[in-house]
């Protein structure tokens, strides 16, 4: 596998002769790949049907003359202000009903036929251009779906959109009140034209009509996707990509997916850790100059599932303190080159550096880039020069199958979001918690859809949360070899959000059944008898099961028959650390107990093994300064 470094670049920034200068210092620095255009429709189209393509004819030039390969992004991200008076109600509008404006970027409503129809039309118009331009080697479609909270739009566009969506669903309105229990609070219907969006009851909706609103706005972000694939798809050979996001869950990545060719994501591993991982305070000031050991690996593993045959890269990273966390420190020396290696380890095909230089206007005027303002180099330079060294020498890890298979499955997240029974009930907090389970113990995983054809292979399988354990899944989970972990919590509805019946998980060959649940806010934690305890959710299972693992109380936690387990609580991470290891050994997987901070991903023979922590570490005989990291071969 061919591997690259690129950066993102705006041309449309920077006085046109700075551009030669530009693209020759990017390559002096060892960078393959560039990504233009994804913001620049107002100079694209200055006003409609004023199409100005000469200039990105002339940045695209620059580039290819100092062997730079461009990857051409579609800019329907920041559609002009021209594109307002011709669609006034095109904006998204907020839960309380308020229309977000002008100003900014994504100022869009997914379900909008009419803006949808002008995305296809400018990538049509690109693609016209630039399809077989042998110097696009990619294309990136949008940016950032959902970035800034823009998947659920409560428009006029969304409402009409959600109405026909359940009429093709549901066919009648008398299934679709008995599908979500309608009789309820007399909420029947008898026209399809009578459902609103489920925003600004008086108190919740119901859960049903919640979820269906969830799934539509995800079938919302795919069918925007495909409109611009399919006017790509006949005008070019060129791989279709998206970049996708750390912890955003709102829309079906893998469905997106199936459409694109490779996944790609956006890492910026320090503002993840301060905005969007949960974790005790020492963990974050432990970490704070470093990001999370296991957040960027998660979305590695995610991604590669979401990228058809498993390709993926990594589209922008951050090189320096980004602006967008409540608090932007800088990065520990060496770990803009870590996190890069570490990628490749999990497979990424590029590792490309969000940006170029430094902004001196605008939002991100404080975002740091590979070059400072003044356009001297910034410390993030150095790192990507010292990577496009260190990349020859890499050994080849085209992604092979890990041991450990864990579920992720979107619809989960969303069911739980609308009725998560405990404040702190979180399908992404509770799949992380595992992964993160699994990392301490040396393993490496695989995230994958609930779909059986994709689990096979794997020696230990792991459910949590599954919103509904469909025939397939649930026959496929009885006869695989692997060992399997099912639950908390899963299985627990019906795909429309009703209680299973007859009562969960219903897996077959397990006796089983889910009685009733309790939630615990913190501090009412369940000690349980081999230590640890259960936190946040705890099943009450009547079983005939054997039992591993329980309260201090008697009450089960860990029962199995065979190699089916079903696990009742949601376990704290020294009980997270024991369940998981003795499902290893159960599944003939070698584990090992990682130093505090150090993390390794094995692929066929290699390993890398990286040391997140600000402290020397010694693994395996090797020294590992802070940001350290060390390529193995595997006897
Ligand atoms: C990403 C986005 C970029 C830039 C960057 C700043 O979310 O795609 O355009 O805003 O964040 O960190």
């Amino acid at each position: 596998m061919t591997r690259k470094l690129g950066v993102c670049y705006y041309p449309e920034h920077w006085p046109e002769d700075q551009w030669p200068r530009d693209a020759a210092r990017m390559k002096d620095a060892g960078l393959t790949l560039v990504r233009i255009g994804e913001f620049a429709w107002s100079r694209l189209e200055p006003s409609p049907g004023d199409l100005r393509f000469d200039w990105l004819d002339r940045a695209i030039a620059v580039l290819a003359e100092a062997r730079l390969e461009v990857v051409l992004g579609t800019p329907t991200a920041t559609p002009p202000r021209w594109m307002l008076d011709r669609h006034p109600d095109m904006l998204a509008v907020d839960a309380r009903g308020q229309p977000r404006k002008f100003g900014s970027r994504r100022h869009y409503c997914f379900s909008h036929p009419g803006y949808r129809a002008e995305a296809a039309r400018i990538s049509r118009l690109l693609g016209e251009r630039y399809g077989r331009d042998p110097r696009i080697v990619a294309w990136q479609i949008d940016n950032e779906y959902g970035c800034h909270d823009t998947t659920l739009s409560y428009s006029d566009a969304a409402r009409h959109g959600f109405r026909d969506w359940l009429a093709q669903r549901y066919q009648s309105t008398e299934a679709l009140n008995r599908a979500w229990g309608n009789v309820f609070w007399s909420m029947e219907y008898d026209r399809f034209d009578q459902i609103d969006l489920p925003n600004l009851t008086v108190t919740e909706p119901n859960p049903a009509h919640a979820l269906a609103f969830r799934r539509y706005a995800s079938d919302m972000v795919v069918a925007f996707n495909r409109a611009q694939v399919a006017a790509l798809r006949p005008l070019t050979d060129a791989p279709l990509i998206h970049n996708y996001m750390g912890r955003v869950t709102e829309f079906d990545h893998h469905a997106v997916g199936a459409d694109l060719d490779i996944a790609s994501w956006d890492s910026y591993p320090m503002g993840f850790l301060l905005d969007r991982v949960e974790a005790p305070a020492d963990h974050k000031a432990a970490y704070l100059r470093q990001g999370d050991p296991d957040f960027q690996a998660f979305h590695h593993d995610l991604y590669r599932g979401v990228g058809r045959d498993g390709r993926w890269w990594i589209m922008e990273q951050q090189p320096g303190p980004v602006n967008w966390a409540p608090w932007n420190p800088a990065p520990l020396p060496g770990m803009v080159r870590l996190w890069s290696h570490e990628a490749f380890a999990h497979g990424t095909e590029a590792v490309c550096f969000f940006r170029w230089r430094q902004a001196p206007f605008a939002q991100e005027q404080m975002h740091a880039g590979l070059l400072r303002p003044d356009d001297s180099p910034a410390r993030g330079l150095e790192e990507a020069a010292a990577l496009a060294a260190d990349l020859p020498r890499l050994p080849d890890v085209s992604p092979t199958r890990a041991p450990v298979a864990l579920v992720f499955d979107y619809p989960s997240q969303w069911a739980w979001e609308v009725q998560p029974q405990g404040a702190d009930f979180d399908y992404f907090a509770l799949c992380f918690a595992m992964y993160r389970g699994l990392r301490k113990l040396g393993l490496s995983v695989d995230i994958l859809p609930a779909d059986p054809a994709r689990l096979a292979g794997h020696d230990l399988i792991l459910v949590p949360g599954l919103l509904h354990l469909s025939a397939d899944m649930t026959a496929y989970l009885a006869t695989t070899q692997a060992q399997v972990l099912v639950g908390p919590r899963a299985g627990s509805k019906t795909p429309e959000m009703s209680i299973a019946l007859p009562l969960g998980p219903n897996l077959q060959g397990l006796d089983a059944t889910v009685t009733h649940v309790e939630t615990l806010p913190p501090g009412a934690e369940r000690a349980l008898q081999r230590g640890g305890a259960a936190e946040r959710w705890i099943e009450a299972v009547e079983t005939r099961a054997e039992i591993l693992e329980e309260t201090t109380e008697g009450a089960p936690v860990l029962i199995r028959t065979g190699r089916q387990h079903y696990l009742a609580a949601w376990p704290d991470p020294e009980a997270m650390g024991r369940i998981l290891r003795d499902l290893c050994s159960r599944a003939g997987i070698q584990t090992t107990d990682m130093p505090e901070g150090v993390r390794q991903r094995v692929h066929g023979h290699h390993k890398l093994v990286v040391n997140y922590s600000s402290e020397m570490r010694v693994f395996e005989n090797d020294a590992l300064p802070p940001a350290g990291l060390v390529w193995k071969l595997i006897p």
